[in-house]
């Protein structure tokens, strides 16, 4: 079965409603190995699109630029009208104080880089990565809206791992008064585990009519039942190479959700993975989850989700495995 396709939030474009996350291509874990090499970017790239995958998920400072330049090199042996592409801007990528954020000169700097590396005339969706409180929203509003009239990008989203839902709110409410193209999708940190957002980002994302696409929505694989409370993390895992993961994500009341995932996994045969996507899939305000994966085969298990169908119960009962 084929991945399905969905409306880009409240856009006219339309995508996959799994998309995939390139986070970890080129990227030095800290045991200094690249995680995923640009022959293994390929194959999980080819894998994704034979399942009729088309929105791909990267950032400029993603293995330091190689993510877009192994996505760059694949895009140039097909169709780049074919797919669907997003990407960030904000983190560092130079030591003087304007390598920084949103401020015009790194924004202007970083979207002409950005579409060298990837190869292409325009992204269909360029993020603000994190939020800059040193630059007026009036600033970076003013600068993305001009990419988008100048057809360097087609869609503006903004990312988050804070809900900063009023900042978000005050952007678009410029945007609004100036004629400026607003953020119509969102990209918070969204699972079973994470709910930092249930609340007053869900409802400003409702209000506005903002789009919401969730990174990590396998909680980084905890997700995945590989863990376990007390046993050690399997040794090519992320929790192996990753103490910050370990501390955030391997806890007990995390453990206590992910039986729940794993009673539903059982209840409908699917994998904890699949389940965990069919919940934010069903979502109704989420356009597609990001899903990540290290080698073909997770990716393969992962996309099977579009398979699963969870009943409300069960939604709700993985709704109320954790709460914000
Ligand atoms: N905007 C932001 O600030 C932000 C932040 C983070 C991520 N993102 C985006 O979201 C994407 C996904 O994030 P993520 O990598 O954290 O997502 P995720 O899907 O929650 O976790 C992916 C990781 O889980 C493990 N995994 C995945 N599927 C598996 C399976 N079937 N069986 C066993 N292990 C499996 C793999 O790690 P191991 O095999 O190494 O354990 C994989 O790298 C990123 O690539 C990026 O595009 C955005």
């Amino acid at each position: 079965m084929s991945l399905e396709t969905v409306p880009l939030g409240p856009t006219g474009t339309k995508v996959s409603e799994v998309a995939f996350g390139t986070w970890r291509f080129g990227r030095e874990n800290d045991a200094g190995e690249i995680e995923v090499d640009r022959d293994r970017a390929h194959e999980l790239l080819d894998a994704y699109a034979e399942r009729g995958g088309n929105f791909i998920d990267t950032a400029d400072m993603y293995g330091e630029g190689r993510s877009e330049e192994y996505i760059g090199d694949w895009l140039a042996e097909r169709d780049r009208e074919d797919f669907v592409i997003a990407s960030k801007i904000y983190w560092p990528t130079r030591e003087d104080p304007n390598g920084r954020g949103l401020n015009r000169k790194h924004l202007r700097r970083q979207i002409d880089r950005i579409l060298d590396r990837l190869g292409t005339d325009y992204v269909d969706l360029l993020y603000t990565h994190r939020w800059d409180d040193d630059t007026p929203a009036e600033e970076f509003m003013r600068t993305l809206d001009g990419f988008v009239r100048d057809g360097k990008v087609n869609y503006l989203g903004t990312s988050t791992l804070e809900p900063n839902a009023w900042k978000v709110a005050k952007a678009n409410e410029i945007a609004d008064r100036r004629g400026y193209e607003p953020f119509r999708l969102a990209q918070p940190r969204y699972n079973v585990v994470n709910r930092e957002i249930e609340g007053n980002y869900l409802e400003m994302c409702a209000d506005y009519g903002v789009g919401v696409i969730p990174w990590s929505p396998l909680a980084g694989g905890f997700l995945t039942g590989k863990y376990s409370r007390d046993e050690e993390p399997p040794a090519d895992s992320r929790a192996a190479t990753d103490q910050r993961f370990v501390d955030s994500y391997l806890t007990a009341e995390n453990f206590d959700a992910l039986e729940a995932v794993e009673e539903v996994a059982a209840a409908v045969d699917a994998s904890p993975a699949q389940v965990s996507l069919a919940w934010l899939t069903r979502h109704k305000q989420v356009t597609a989850p990001i899903v990540g994966a290290r080698t073909v085969d997770q990716l393969r298990e992962n996309l099977a989700a579009c398979e699963v169908s969870i009943s409300d119960e069960q939604f709700e009962r993985l709704a109320d495995a954790k709460r914000a």
